[in-house]
């Protein structure tokens, strides 16, 4: 039987830090409020597209599987936030790797999107389609965040992973998974402005209104995320003891450790990057893969469990075999440019770039979807 182990990782933060902080110099909040309620103390702006965010972060998991951009049959893109609707961005990415025998695909499920990536490219690998694939998560989302609206604002940041994968007969790579969605509940967040709904010219395209439902989206994701995971663990014959490190997505801790005691795991097996990086969507479980990684926190041919949910409300989680190495092939110089502004300054800008301040909002609000919810 073939699988598709994980043989390359790597990552790739903006260095600009925005703290809770500098975040109460212009909305009403406090490092008491955001720290208590989620965990976070700071999260990273990037000064960079999602495209050179996360060419960073494939350069270095290809050179850390000591594989060759042109190696590659796949790459899939894994973001909400992506460069542009059409092209695609993948496309972006398998133009500026030089991955020319590369297809190239988006997947967005919001926070989840990594991870359904994950899936895709795993079972074109396990059925023999492909033989290596390059699986992005990455979100650039402050461009498009509405920093008047201390309800979100304060909970997301920007960053980007990847892995690579490669054909394998040992049993490592993703074993199971468990994909859902509860889409009744998909109006608990939307944002209002980022889609083709948007394009008429009745609001000025990029200025966005959030939608969201904090407390719902935070039952739901317990209940998703920990069902997900009761259902892979049992359906690949393993329970939560077998588990090495439980690598969850990252919205608010108090969410981790619902999840965490509802699987009757203890929090020394969860690792976290809330406190320093806030809810990167996509990019928040590969990130915390390869920061474990970096930590020695995955022990070769250990048990992982990826719990996960996002907008949708689509919700995962995938139990992965870790394969015998956990240290990188080999390193590379390639790099960001570095920032030229503070993380302050790009946020005061995105804000005045929109002309939010003050602004009306019954544009968005006149905006009429068909659909319901
Ligand atoms: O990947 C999908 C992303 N979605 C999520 O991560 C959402 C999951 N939900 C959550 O993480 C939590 O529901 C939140 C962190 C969003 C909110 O926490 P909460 O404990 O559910 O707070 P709340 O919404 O009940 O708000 C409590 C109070 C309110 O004030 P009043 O009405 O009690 O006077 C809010 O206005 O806290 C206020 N508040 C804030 N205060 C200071 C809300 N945001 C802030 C803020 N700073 N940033």
């Amino acid at each position: 039987m073939t699988y598709a182990a994980i043989t390359g990782w790597g990552k790739c933060m903006p260095p600009a830090v925005l703290s809770n902080a500098d975040l109460a110099t212009f909305m009403d909040t406090d490092d008491e409020w955001i720290s208590t309620r989620t965990g976070i103390r700071e999260r990273r702006v990037s000064h960079v597209s999602g495209v050179d965010l996360s060419h960073v972060a494939s350069v270095r998991a290809l050179a850390c599987a000591g594989l060759a951009a042109t190696d590659l049959d796949l790459i899939v893109y894994g973001s909400c936030s992506n460069d542009e609707q059409i092209p695609n961005t993948a496309s972006g990415l398998q133009y500026k790797l030089g991955a020319t025998h590369a297809a190239a695909m988006d997947v967005n499920t919001a926070c989840t999107s990594f991870l359904y990536s994950l899936s895709t490219a795993n079972a074109l690998i396990r059925t023999g389609a492909i033989k290596s694939a390059l699986v992005v998560g990455v979100e650039v989302i402050a461009p498009f965040m509405d920093w008047h609206n201390r309800n979100v604002a304060v909970l997301f940041g920007d960053g980007a992973a990847a892995v690579v994968l490669q054909a394998s007969e040992r049993p490592e790579g993703v074993l199971g998974e468990k994909l859902g969605c509860y889409a009744d509940a998909r109006q608990t967040l939307r944002v209002r402005g980022t889609g083709l709904a948007y394009a008429s010219g009745a609001v000025t395209y990029g200025d966005t209104l959030w939608d969201f439902d904090g407390q719902e989206i935070f039952k739901r994701a317990v209940v998703g995320m920990s069902h997900a995971s009761a259902d892979v663990l049992s359906r690949c014959g393993h329970g939560i003891d077998d588990i090495g490190l439980i690598v969850p997505h990252q919205a608010n801790l108090r969410i981790i450790e619902f999840v965490a005691r509802k699987l009757g795991a203890s929090m020394d097996k969860v690792f976290l990057t809330i406190q320093r990086y806030g809810n990167m969507s996509a990019a928040t479980v590969p990130v915390a893969l390869v920061e474990a990684l970096e930590e020695g926190r995955v022990a070769p041919n250990s048990l992982l469990l990826t719990p996960a949910f996002g907008g949708g409300l689509t919700w995962c989680s995938h139990l992965i075999r870790w394969g015998e190495r956990t240290t990188p092939r080999d390193g590379t110089d390639v790099d960001l440019p570095p920032p030229t502004r503070s993380a302050l300054e790009m946020v005061r800008q995105f804000m005045a770039n929109k002309g939010t301040a003050g602004r009306s909002t019954a544009g968005l609000n006149a905006v009429r979807f068909a659909e319901s919810p």
